[in-house]
């Protein structure tokens, strides 16, 4: 034990003197499995954080590690001068998962949304538009364009002149996107369900009107699914879950969605599907990344996907939410002011400060991920059961 402890010492020690402080870090991690990690001091921790939406499976997978051995011991990189089947086989997979079109792959999710912002700039140019519209409060990742969409002015502070071409409107506000657009936009991006931002979701009539707007303005709507998507709701996208029964939903489509996190169930991969229409908008030379579509960020991506297909975990991590919200609300807790957003994506509003009731329940073996507003976020494994939901409750029940 007091190894352990004198290692956890060594590796924070490491980090002051070696790492670019900008995260702010708690536990040293030594393993994981399935729902659970551990530390150096051998504490067990109930992982409803997921890696921030991204262990999709939770953690050391053997169909992962399988992946992996197996794709490592066969062709590992090969660069994009060539075809490789796995990224072939990975890209008509999640075409089918949506409507004709084609896929980009890149390494995150903020290169996921800079291939949507470029594909804006492409399609807007000969008509001289390249405005993006984004929503306050929103979240599309620290590139200098991933800050310059982001609705959140705290992460540009410092970082200025921020990228031009930008313009941020209240969420699930159609009209104030109808007042922003202009003659120069050349389109208008939103998540599904707002997760930085604290676990929000869009409006069925909201969606619905973004896309007739844009559709009548000539605009394209870019979807960032990133948190969000890749069957966290319980649906491939967010806005599959968010339309259900609604009338007129049949007809909605993104122009673009961005992937990342969950698709490679912690293995770096980001990807956007394109529909068909501008599918072959990006022709040789205009865009790319090394590493993008690498055989073995989509060999484990396939196996990932194998995993959600043959278990069905897009109906447990539906059935999960609902259960854990069912229970959130069941405890009556002055401290919880509201539980929302569906599947692998629920927050908790708390009446107190956030990243202290995290610290509380981290100390309890409880991991939850703090989102701006003081909330807490659930973005579970994909596979999470009953008994874990149960144990996160219980945590809670107990601690808040
Ligand atoms: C909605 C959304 N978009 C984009 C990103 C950026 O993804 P990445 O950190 O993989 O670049 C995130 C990350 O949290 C996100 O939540």
């Amino acid at each position: 034990m007091e190894q352990e402890q004198n290692k956890a010492e060594s590796v924070r020690r490491m980090y002051a003197d070696f790492v670019v402080p900008s995260y702010q870090r708690s536990l040293t991690l030594t393993r994981g499995e399935g729902m659970y990690v551990w530390d150096a001091d051998g504490q067990r921790y109930l992982d409803m954080g997921g890696g921030v939406a991204v262990n999709s499976l939770g953690h050391a997978h053997p169909r992962i590690a399988a992946a992996l051995h197996r794709q490592a011991l066969t062709l590992t990189h090969t660069s994009n001068l060539y075809y490789n089947e796995q990224q072939a086989l990975l890209a008509s997979r999640l075409v089918k998962q949506l409507a004709p079109g084609k896929i980009f792959f890149c390494n995150s999710g903020a290169e996921a949304n800079e291939c949507q912002y470029k594909l804006a700039r492409k399609v807007g140019n000969p008509r001289g538009r390249f405005e993006i519209i984004t929503a306050l409060n929103s979240f599309h990742g620290r590139t200098l364009a991933g800050i310059a969409a982001t609705g959140q002015g705290k992460v540009r502070v410092g970082f200025e002149p921020t990228v031009s071409g930008f313009k941020h409107v209240p969420y699930n506000d159609l009209d104030a996107v109808r007042a922003a657009v202009t003659d120069q936009t050349a389109a208008v991006l939103i998540e599904g369900i707002q997760g930085e931002g604290g676990v929000t979701p869009a409006t069925a009539e909201y969606l619905l009107g973004l896309r007739k707007l844009t559709k009548e303005r000539g605009i394209l709507l870019l979807w960032d699914g990133v948190q969000c998507g890749y069957f966290r709701t319980g649906r491939f996208q967010s806005f599959q879950r968010i339309l259900e029964n609604v009338s007129g939903a049949a007809e909605f489509l993104p122009d673009a969605v961005a992937m990342a996190k969950s698709i490679g169930g912690g293995f770096p991969m980001g990807a956007v599907w394109i529909n068909a229409g501008h599918a072959d908008v990006f022709q040789p030379g205009t865009h790319g990344t090394t590493y993008g579509g690498a055989p073995l960020s989509c060999a484990v991506a396939n196996a990932v996907l194998d995993e959600i297909e043959e278990k069905n975990l897009a109906a447990n991590i539906r059935a999960m939410g609902e259960l854990l919200k069912q229970k959130l609300s069941g405890l009556g807790r002055a401290s919880i002011k509201e539980v929302r957003g569906m599947g692998g994506i629920i927050g908790i509003a708390l009446t107190v400060d956030g990243a202290a009731a995290a610290a509380k329940l981290q100390q309890a073996g409880l991991l939850l991920i703090p989102a701006t507003g003081n909330v807490l976020r659930f973005l579970p494994p994909l596979n999470v059961s009953e008994e874990h939901v149960e144990e996160a409750v219980g945590i809670i029940k107990k601690t808040l």
